[in-house]
């Protein structure tokens, strides 16, 4: 089975040619420079910029693969969550060529493709926890099996992506802040500023990041010179906090798993703020506690890319016929919307 996957829910055009024998015939992941001057992704010019790339990089993904057209056997795309205008283009890119060439087409949901990113390199057995974090979203998942979700907890607010980017955006950094926010970490004091937790008194297993956003705002304000030293403490500060929420909320999770009997051997980390080395090693010291391993996917599948897309596709057809040439893009699809 050799799937052709695209994903263009945000601002990343990416497209990968693979197999069911998981091979990755060719992965072109192209991140578009033109926000950089907004601070943030600006929704019209991602679509008008997914239209012009994937053109090229399909070209492109079928020559470094060394197949043609006709030797896929499925078109997916990713159909939602994400902007409209580049699920669109993306979505109605991939069925053209199914149509044309007489091809099942397959939505899939990108929250979907970051959860089952983890099972490429790790031997994941079900059920396990997720932890997905992103710019966009920031969930807990149950994962009993392929197709079955259970959402444990998320935001309220803001996502945990989302608060690097807008804090890295107050410390004049560029945009994804993640990156550079754990940079300077590196070299400040993470004890400098005490922010409080949210919601500390809800013993359940919901987010909220904005409070903490306004917190390092005031900070800002206060501090009318930010010299590289204050813009140290503060990421050190504010990526400590974000730990200790992770590690508080993964400690509920497993108390929480305990007491309904669920016995779990793994909690994936995915999405792009997985890359932060100090979440992982803050969430594998309490992992470590309650005797579960921390697992990651591939690095070029933490970021949005088009083989995660593709590997949800191969898993979900090796079970059941997924496609649906009719399905439409939906910027907020839930999972399960495009079972049959
Ligand atoms: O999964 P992703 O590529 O896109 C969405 O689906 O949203 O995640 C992008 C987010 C951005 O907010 C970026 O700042 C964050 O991941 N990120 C990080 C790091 N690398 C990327 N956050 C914290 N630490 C990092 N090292
Ligand atoms: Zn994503």
């Amino acid at each position: 089975m050799i799937v052709f996957s695209i994903e263009t829910s945000c601002d990343e055009t990416s497209v990968c040619i693979l197999n069911d024998k998981k091979e990755i015939l060719s992965h072109i992941i192209h991140s578009q420079t033109e926000h950089i001057q907004f601070g943030g992704v600006v929704p019209e010019i991602a679509s008008r910029a997914h239209l012009q790339i994937l053109q090229k990089i399909s070209k492109k993904a079928l020559k470094d693969a060394g197949i043609l057209i006709s030797n896929i056997d499925i078109f997916c795309a990713t159909c939602g969550p994400g902007l409209i205008g580049g699920l669109l283009v993306g979505s109605i890119f991939a069925k053209s060529l199914a149509i044309g060439l007489n091809k099942p087409f397959v939505p899939i949901n990108h929250l979907e493709g970051h959860l089952l990113s983890v099972t490429f390199n790790n031997a994941v057995k079900f059920p396990f926890i997720s932890f997905l974090l992103t710019g966009g979203h920031t969930q807990i998942y149950l994962i009993r099996d392929i197709n079955n979700y259970e959402l444990l907890g998320e935001t309220l607010d803001d996502a945990v992506g989302e608060a690097f980017d807008k804090v890295a955006k107050l410390l004049g950094f560029s945009y994804p802040g993640g990156p550079e926010i754990e940079l300077f970490a590196q070299h400040g004091n993470k004890n400098k500023y005490e922010f409080t937790e949210p919601l500390i008194k809800q013993k359940n297993l919901n987010f909220s990041f904005s409070g903490l956003k306004t917190a390092v705002s005031q900070i800002v304000k206060k501090n009318k010179i930010l010299n590289q030293k204050i813009k140290n403490d503060i990421s050190a500060s504010f990526e400590n906090i974000v730990v200790e929420i992770l590690k508080n909320k993964l400690s509920m999770v497993a108390e929480s798993m305990i007491k309904k009997n669920i016995i779990f051997n793994e909690v994936s980390i995915v999405g792009g703020v997985a890359a932060n080395k100090q979440i992982y090693n803050g969430m594998s010291n309490i992992a470590k506690k309650y005797k579960k391993n921390i697992i990651l996917p591939p690095q070029y599948m933490f970021s949005d890319n088009a083989a995660m897309i593709g590997w949800a596709c191969i898993q979900k057809s090796l079970i059941k016929d997924f496609s649906n040439i009719n399905f439409i893009a939906n910027p907020r699809m839930t999972l399960g919307e495009n079972a049959k």
